[in-house]
Parts: C-alpha cells; sequence; structure tokens
C-alpha cells in the first residue's frame, strides 16, 4: 500500500503550531537506556516511523517498554543478543546507534552495516574507529560489524569528521568504560548536549557536550533516568519554511530559538520577519523572498537537513540562490521534482544554482527521502492548484502529525492510500 499527499497550494498559512520532541535526539536517548538494568522515562517522544522502528529493536533485545502518549519507559533488564536484528538495520540508518551501548553492555555485539540512502554512502568508518580506541576488536564480515570488547578502557580519540552518529556511539560505550574519554573534533549539535544530559542524568560525568572537545568519565553501574527530549530544530524550521512559501504568519510554540540560530539568521537575510520569544518563534513572510548563497556546515553552521526546504521557498525568489551542500555527497535528487513543478535548477557538484521563476505549477512528485519530501511539500503549498506527492513514508519517519498540524493551518491536503502500483 503506498500512501500519497494530494496537496491543494496557494493557500496562505495562518495560525499556532506546536513543535514536537526532537526525532534525532529520541533516538540515541532511546538507545542509551539499554546501559543500565534499571527503568528510564523519556518523554516528548514523538510518534513517528522510525522511533516505532527503534521501539521494536529494543523489544527484541529483551527490554520491557511502555509507550503512553509521548511518554515511553524503558527497562532492559537481561538483553538478549543482537543477532536478531539484522531485519531493522538496513532499514534505518540509526539503528547502528545500538553498536555502542549494547557493546557497552554485553562485551559484544552484532549489526548490519547500514546500507547507503538516497543522500549518500554514509560509511561508518568514525564509529568503528572510536570503538576500538575504546578497545573493542572490530571485525566485517558478509556486511555485518562484528565488535567484541572484555572491557572498554577510556581513551583520547580526534574525529576525522564531527560525525553526529559517531559522537553519540563513542559517548555511550565511554559512558560506562574504565577510565575517561576524550573526544576531539566531536559533533556540536543540540541533540549531542540532550544525549550529554541523558547520560549524565543516569551517572556518567560528561562535560563539554555542545563543543568540539567532550570528555566522559565512565561509570560501570549506571542507574536509570527521567529525562524530556528537546524539541526538533528541523521540524520547526520546515513550519517556518511552509508560513514562508504561502505568504503566511505562525506562531510555533516549543521550540529553543537558539537551536535554529543559523537557518533564522538565512530567513532574516531573505526579508523573512522573525520574532522571538522564549521558547516560541512568530514568523511573518514577505511576499518576495530576497536570493540566498547557502553553505551547509556541521552545527552551530547551517543545517543539512533544512537544505531541501530552503531550496523550495528560493525557486520564487527575486534573483539566483546558491546552495553548496558540504555535509553528503549528492542530497540534490529532490530538484529533479522541483524542475518538474517549474523550478529553474542547476546542480553542478556540491552546489545547486536557483533562478527565481515567477511561480510553480502543481505536478507529481516523488519523495526520495525524508527533508526531500518536506522539501516537496513546501513546494506543493505554493504551487497554484493540487500536486500529488508519492512516497509519503519518508514523511512519516520524521514529521509527526504532518497532515492535522498542516490543516490546522488552513491547508488543504489529505493523506490517499492506494494499492501498490505491481499488484
Ligand atoms: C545525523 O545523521 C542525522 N540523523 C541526520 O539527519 C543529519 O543529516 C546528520 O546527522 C548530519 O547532521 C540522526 O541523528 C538520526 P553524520 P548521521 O554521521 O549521524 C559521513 C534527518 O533527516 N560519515 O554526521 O548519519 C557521512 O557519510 C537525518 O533527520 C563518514 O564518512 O550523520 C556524511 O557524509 C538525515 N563516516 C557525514 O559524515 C562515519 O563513520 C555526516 O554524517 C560517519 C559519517
Amino acid at each position: 500500500m503506498e500512501d500519497k499527499f494530494i496537496i491543494e497550494g496557494g493557500i496562505r498559512l495562518k495560525g499556532d503550531v506546536r513543535i514536537s520532541g526532537s526525532k534525532n535526539a529520541c533516538l540515541p536517548v532511546l538507545a542509551a537506556s539499554l546501559l543500565t538494568t534499571e527503568k528510564c522515562v523519556i518523554s516528548g517522544v514523538p510518534r513517528l516511523a522510525d522511533v516505532r522502528t527503534m521501539i521494536r529493536m529494543l523489544t527484541e533485545l529483551g527490554a520491557q517498554i511502555g509507550v503512553q502518549g509521548s511518554q515511553v519507559t524503558v527497562q532492559a533488564r537481561e538483553l538478549q543478543k543482537t543477532g536478531q536484528l539484522q531485519q531493522y538495520a538496513r532499514k534505518m540508518r540509526a539503528s547502528f546507534l545500538l553498536m555502542g551501548p549494547v557493546l557497552a553492555r554485553q562485551g559484544e555485539a552484532c549489526m548490519a552495516l547500514p546500507g547507503g540512502c538516497a543522500i549518500g554512502k554514509r560509511p561508518v568508518d568514525l564509529h568503528l574507529k572510536g570503538l576500538a580506541a575504546l578497545g573493542a576488536e572490530i571485525r566485517i564480515e558478509r556486511g555485518f560489524v562484528k565488535a567484541t570488547a572484555r572491557q572498554l578502557q577510556g581513551a583520547e580519540i580526534v574525529l576525522d569528521f564531527p560525525s553526529v552518529g559517531a559522537t553519540e556511539n563513542i559517548m555511550m560505550a565511554s559512558a560506562c568504560a574504565r577510565g575517561t574519554t576524550t573526544l576531539v573534533n566531536a559533533a556540536a549539535e543540540p541533540e549531542i548536549v540532550d544525549l550529554a544530559d541523558f547520560l549524565n542524568k543516569m551517572g556518567a560525568e560528561v562535560t563539554g557536550a555542545g563543543t568540539r572537545v567532550i570528555r566522559i568519565k565512565g561509570n560501570p553501574s549506571l542507574q536509570g533516568a527521567v529525562h524530556t527530549v528537546i524539541p526538533d530544530r528541523i521540524e520547526a524550521g520546515t513550519y517556518l519554511a511552509a508560513a514562508v512559501a504561502t505568504g503566511g504568519e505562525l506562531r510555533l510554540s516549543r521550540v529553543v530559538p537558539d537551536h535554529l540560530r543559523s537557518m533564522i539568521e538565512k530567513f532574516r537575510e531573505a526579508g523573512v520577519c522573525i520574532e522571538e520569544g522564549n521558547d516560541e518563534l512568530f514568523v511573518s513572510a514577505p511576499q518576495e523572498l530576497r536570493p540566498l548563497n547557502i553553505s551547509t556546515s556541521p552545527y552551530p553552521g547551517f543545517p543539512t537537513d533544512m537544505q531541501p526546504q530552503f531550496a523550495a521557498i528560493l525557486t520564487t525568489a527575486a534573483g539566483t540562490s546558491r546552495i553548496t551542500e558540504n555535509i553528503f555527497e549528492n542530497r540534490f535528487l529532490y530538484t529533479d521534482e522541483l524542475v518538474r513543478m517549474g523550478a529553474s535548477i542547476e546542480v553542478t557538484g556540491s552546489t545547486a544554482v536557483i533562478r527565481g521563476v515567477r511561480g510553480l505549477r502543481p505536478a507529481c512528485v516523488k519523495a526520495t527521502d525524508l527533508r526531500a519530501g518536506a522539501a516537496l511539500v513546501i513546494a506543493a503549498l505554493k504551487a497554484w492548484g493540487e500536486t500529488e506527492i508519492c512516497g509519503v513514508y519518508h514523511l512519516d519517519r520524521g514529521y509527526e502529525d504532518l497532515e492535522e498540524k498542516l490543516g490546522g493551518l488552513g491547508c488543504r491536503i489529505r493523506r490517499v492510500t492506494e494499492q501498490a502500483a505491481n499488484l
């Protein structure tokens, strides 16, 4: 069964939208709950396909899970071997975040190498280099990574690149290693800080999270913790872009403006008016956007997860914009779909040149990954008429209650479930 969205564009979005908990914060926190035999209570967990996949994997590993709305309790008294996880590992790259916690807890872990995806090869060499530095023996056999370690030992680790997932896996493994780990050139995203907060509540001693040097003093007996994950800064940025696409005005509640600093600056540079409260944002869009030059980089730079959404709004800016993607090797697949809607975009190497056109036209388009899907929703909101978006399952991975939230802002959106074409 293939779901698709039908969106009628040209309607100004107005009203209030409450931002959900962060997908990219709750996935590592859920994985980290395996580091203790005691109960962890995690609130603000969004109802997303990727979260359900992570919960299924924790259950397969033997954890007791309770889900009540956005609160998830996890208690992993005993852990099974990771053998039975293989079916999930290829479905979601973030499943690799179980490597560190299971290795730390069990002394061994076996995970399928995550496959590449629409935005690039996405290897895990930095994860494995970090775990090896902590004393793990790593073997790669027939597409699986097998790691064993009798006792993880703190170490000094320098990452070639501030990889978010590698930073998270190393933090979790170090949290119950003997001694102290210093992680240099670490990722500094807010989701890293949130994971550090959770690990500290469990009894680890993590300092420096949010900077490029993180120190983790291990504690072999971590305890249960109660935690609320931070709001989703990429979901918030996506709704800001939706308001801008329709010349609308929105109030976003439950946000941390500082987490969106680089994208707020870019919206303002384009002429968008954004006012900040302590946990809310007010956005009102100009009639026309000024063109922008954007270059993605690790936090606190401009987030790669927002470049497709910005490309969508810049398709009708008053001039030519340039977006350079420095994090992933080919995160411009979605531009072909925007061109089908009348955009003028040329991709050369890692740069997309976007010449502003007068308007977009509705079309039948296909999402190739989560944020590509978000870009197509934003373009559909802008196009006059009905746009059909296939591959909605990508959006269900990362946007909680998308139809309800957009519908509540005046958008005419409906989900159609079709028999899969090959039946
Ligand atoms: C996290 O992915 C996010 N996912 C991604 O969000 C986000 O785009 C990315 O960080 C960058 O910010 C989650 O947090 C679940 P990386 P991750 O390791 O950890 C290369 C979304 O839409 N690399 O920082 O996989 C890699 O190929 C998703 O919510 C290595 O070469 O990102 C990529 O080019 C998409 N070797 C770059 O680093 C490694 O061992 C960034 O990867 C690891 C990564």
